[in-house]
């Protein structure tokens, strides 16, 4: 299965993004060790969850419509945002990835979303922290929360990506918000 995927990996993203998604998939792999969660679901969601990744803006809506009803305005206006949940269409279509909390954490990549549960939260973390991101003393820091405190690490994830946004004038799509403030919520109830 892994090779069948990273053999379809290598036609449709770049040598870059499949370095990206390697680094996701071992980092999702190591801390479900250490947390305790499936690693092997977690490794799977991490190799699958940027299948979408360049699949052009027209695909992602078209195959996005077939799925959902309604798409909602912000992803209308910034289709890219569409390809977590497009990724977890090929992953069940293509991969015959049955297990929704798999298809979940690969869907919630990206924005993230409220009660989402622990391999989301990996698979969310690993995308914004794997090694290939950088080596900066904040995603540092961030790595080191990452391995001591599931929540307190999605709510950094999220402030991270949100001053990101705002730094470079993007849109913010508000479920990154909401994503942020359970993770709040979370720490605070668990602490
Ligand atoms: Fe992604
Ligand atoms: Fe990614």
């Amino acid at each position: 299965m892994r090779e069948k995927v990273i053999a379809w990996l290598k036609e449709n993203v770049s040598e870059h993004r499949l370095q990206h998604i390697l680094g996701v998939e071992k980092m999702c792999e190591d801390l479900a060790i250490h947390h305790k969660i499936d690693p092997k679901k977690a490794a799977q969601a991490g190799l699958m969850h940027d299948l979408a990744k360049f699949f052009p803006p027209p695909k992602l809506l078209e195959m996005a419509k077939k799925e959902y009803n309604e798409i909602d305005p912000v992803c209308l206006a910034n289709p890219h945002l569409l390809h977590a949940d497009v990724s977890a269409i090929v992953a069940r279509d293509t991969f015959n990835i049955t297990d929704e909390d798999i298809l979940n954490a690969i869907r919630h990549h990206t924005l993230g979303n409220p009660e989402m549960s622990d391999l989301s939260c990996l698979v969310f973390i690993a995308d914004a922290l794997e090694p290939n991101r950088g080596n900066t003393p904040e995603l540092e820091k961030m790595r080191k929360i990452s391995y001591k405190n599931l929540h307190k690490s999605v709510q950094k994830t999220c402030e991270y990506s949100l001053q990101y946004l705002i730094k470079n004038s993007k849109t913010i799509h508000p479920r990154a918000i909401l994503t942020r403030n359970w993770a709040l919520h979370q720490v605070k109830a668990r602490s």
